[in-house]
């Protein structure tokens, strides 16, 4: 039987942001900057450049900023064609999408990753689906990470979590998957578990933010079963329906910034920065001066 495509993408942006107060609390992590772009439109480039169709956001309060984000702002658009701005008007070309090809869900209450994916149920409807969540800046402008799996999902269809490996200390940050058979960048799971200590970790292979998801995870999430941190785990659900479906890892080779850690976010700023002619001297000369 022909494999349905993953025309789908769930945003997950529901969450508070702790990790980055005081500027979360009016301002979406989403929505903080690298260089120039908010994080969410690094995310919906790489869901666009994998031939993603609709893009379902799920949001919670003081998240209006990325709809208006992707709204057209008449006022600032009036303006910049009248003073022939093109620079600053070719800016906003990419947060125009197709009109209709973005929803957006209300999560409630922050009950965790689990839950906010649950959200988009009726939306996603009987169909494979992918996962970004936006704070994980997977950085690969050649290969896309997205893209990458949608390839691989072609030949091996089922469920494909985007993993990396990770430093040992470092299991209890990331779901780790125990790995089974390898085949080039795909590796079979055989269970997965969600921040382990580094003595119980099953592996070093952390689920690194992208997934391609079966619709019956979302059967499975309607449980609300609460796991590590009293929150609905995405990664419980998964586990549980690894044995019934085929799951696969796929690695990542790519750059990772954790955009949702200060120290993440510094990093990709300066990464990307040094990538773009416009800036890149002043700021490589800045760093000199460091010493
Ligand atoms: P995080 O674990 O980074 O949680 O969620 P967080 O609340 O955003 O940030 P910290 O840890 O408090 O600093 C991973 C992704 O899942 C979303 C987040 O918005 C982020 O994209 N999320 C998390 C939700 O949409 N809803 C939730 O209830 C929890």
């Amino acid at each position: 039987m022909a494999l349905k495509p993953v025309r789908k993408a769930v945003f997950p942006v529901g969450g508070m942001g702790t990790r980055f107060l005081p500027a979360t609390k009016a301002v979406p992590k989403e929505m903080l900057p690298v260089v120039d772009k908010p994080l969410i439109q690094y995310a919906v480039d790489e869901a666009l450049a994998a031939g993603i169709e609709q893009l379902i956001f799920i949001t919670a309060r003081g998240k209006n900023p990325l709809e208006d984000y992707f709204d057209i702002a008449g006022e600032l658009v009036a303006e910049l064609t009248a003073r022939g701005k093109q620079a600053q008007l070719a800016a906003l070309d990419g947060t125009q999408l197709t009109p209709g090809n973005i929803a957006y869900v209300r999560q409630q209450a922050p009950l965790g990753l689990g839950h906010a994916v649950w959200c988009a149920r009726h939306i996603v409807g009987d169909e494979p689906f992918a996962v970004l969540l936006p704070d994980e800046l997977l950085w690969s402008p050649e290969a896309p990470c997205l893209r990458q799996m949608v390839e691989a999902y072609g030949k091996v269809g089922g469920n494909i979590l985007a993993v990396m490996e990770c430093l040992p200390e470092h299991t209890d940050r990331y779901g780790i998957i125990t790995p089974g058979k390898a085949d080039g960048l795909l590796t079979e799971m055989t269970g997965m578990v969600e921040k382990p200590r580094p003595a119980d970790a099953p592996s070093r292979l952390a689920a690194v933010g992208r997934y391609i998801l079966q619709p019956e995870v979302m059967g499975v999430l309607s449980a609300h079963k609460r796991g590590a941190g009293g929150e609905v785990q995405l990664t419980d659900s998964m586990a549980e329906l690894i044995g019934v479906q085929p799951f696969h890892g796929f690695t990542y080779t790519g750059r990772r910034f954790d955009c949702g850690d200060k120290a993440g976010h510094i990093n990709a700023n300066i990464a990307l920065a040094l990538e773009r002619p416009d800036i890149a001297a002043e700021v490589r000369a800045f760093i000199a001066t460091l010493g």
